[in-house]
């Protein structure tokens, strides 16, 4: 039997806690049998950043991109391997800088999803352009901040167009804070979006490849503790929708590394936020969830370079507005055509499939490093990296609990599936 040798390289920012994990269970679940007769042997390796010629070959079969979103160096390195050198991105570099937060409002709500009704007003002050001056003075017309927030109604959220990490994101209740958070707004261009109030569920869903996980999220807890360990929060119906969406908008740009926040209010499913190129996968806030989220990343590359997967530039939009644009599917029609879309897109059957037949040994393996004390390491360190040192027992018998927890969990899923 051939072993075909393939190298993953993360391209990485200041996290240790995932990487970390995610070469060890790469280590430890060794070379895959493929397809055809050929054997998979997985390196893993971190990228470094340095002067690259433009028609350097990468060594690279596949990167996990955690740093382009605000170092641009390596921004233009993976476009180039992207469009030169056929290496696979988890996420398409040219949609998530095109396609940031608007631009994804702008497509879900043309696939007829609830995005809250949205409003994206001026630049408060200036932009610094030497055009500006003469081009506001001539075209810029004078408008009612006022009027727009009376249409969209209190209260309401002003976030920039492009969002992150909750930077510039207020809670507005009336016009005096309207005007308070516009002023501060300064060079950043705002949305203003009709606020969901008093929902019944906060869901985030963390979409890796042609798998979901949905969390029940609170946001007005400190972070540690805003993914509630919270199996049953969802009705079925709306627990699928959510899902639904959070593939069918990784499948409509190209993405599979995201993920995406959903209002649940009298049964209706309200997108939010669902354009985040490096979502969160650190170990202190998804805890429980965490050893879901390195076993799915792990499967995800191991099935795309073993199957010979091709990742995607283009987007094939036409597919999806040929269904939106039906007067005669009702939205949950629509629903059920976007998600069959989208699992053709994954190939989630075949997925399945791998992941149940090369695959199979990869939950005990994961179990038994997570249950291990080289896992405790990792967790000991991890706090240690990230709170003070007054806090680090608290922290870490907090997050021994969780892991515990997700330990009994998954043997006796494991056990009863045997
Ligand atoms: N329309 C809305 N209705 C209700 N709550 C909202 C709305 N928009 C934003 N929020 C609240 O504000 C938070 C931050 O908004 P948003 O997710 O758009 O910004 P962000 O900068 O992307 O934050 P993050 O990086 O944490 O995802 C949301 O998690 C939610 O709690
Ligand atoms: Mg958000």
């Amino acid at each position: 039997m051939t072993t075909e040798r393939t190298l993953i390289g993360l391209l990485l920012g200041t996290e240790e806690d995932w990487p970390r994990a995610f070469e060890e269970v790469l280590r430890r679940l060794g070379p895959v049998p493929g397809t055809g007769g050929t054997r998979h042997a997985f390196d893993c390796e971190r990228i470094t950043i340095e002067p690259f010629g433009l028609r350097d070959r990468p060594r690279y079969h596949l990167v996990i991109d955690r740093l382009a979103y605000w170092y641009y160096h390596p921004r233009e390195w993976l476009k180039k391997v992207a469009l030169m050198d056929g290496v696979y991105l988890l996420n398409s570099p040219f949609t998530f800088q095109s396609m940031e937060k608007h631009a994804a409002y702008c497509a879900m709500m043309r696939l007829g999803l609830k995005v809250p009704d949205t409003v994206l007003v001026p630049y408060k002050n200036p932009v610094d352009n030497a055009r500006y001056a003469y081009t506001a003075a001539r075209y810029n017309r004078p408008f009612d901040l006022d009027a727009i927030a009376g249409r969209i109604g209190y209260p309401l959220y002003m976030k920039p167009y492009d969002g992150g990490a909750w930077r510039g994101v207020s809670r507005v209740r009336n016009p005096a804070e309207l005007h308070a958070a516009y002023d501060q707004s300064g060079e950043m261009l705002m949305h203003l979006q009709k606020a969901i109030d008093d929902y019944d569920a906060f869901a985030r869903s963390l979409s890796i490849g042609a798998e979901t996980m949905v969390m029940r999220f609170r946001p007005d807890q400190p972070m540690h503790l805003r993914y509630a360990v919270d199996h049953g929060f969802l009705t079925p119906q709306a627990g699928g929708e959510v899902v639904t969406i959070g593939r069918l908008v990784n499948a409509f740009f190209r993405w599979e590394l995201n993920s995406c926040e959903t209002l649940v209010k009298d049964g209706e499913v309200y997108p939010i936020d669902y354009a985040n190129a490096c979502p969160d996968l650190a170990l202190t806030s998804l805890h429980y969830y965490f050893p879901w989220a390195i076993k799915a990343l792990v499967k995800w590359c191991v099935f795309a370079m073993a199957t010979g997967r091709r990742p995607r530039f283009d987007v094939a939009a036409d597919q999806y507005f040929e269904v939106a644009d039906d007067p005669g599917v009702s939205y949950a029609g629509k629903l059920d055509a976007y998600r069959a879309l989208a699992d053709a897109y994954f190939e989630s059957e075949r997925y399945q499939d791998f992941c149940a037949t090369r695959l199979a040994h990869l939950d005990e393996i994961v179990l038994d490093w997570v249950a291990g004390p080289g896992f405790d390491e990792l967790l000991v360190q991890t706090v240690r990296s990230v709170y003070p040192a007054h806090e680090h027992d608290q922290f870490i018998a907090h997050l021994r609990g969780l892991l515990g927890m997700w330990v009994r969990d998954e043997s006796a899923r494991l056990r009863a599936s045997a």
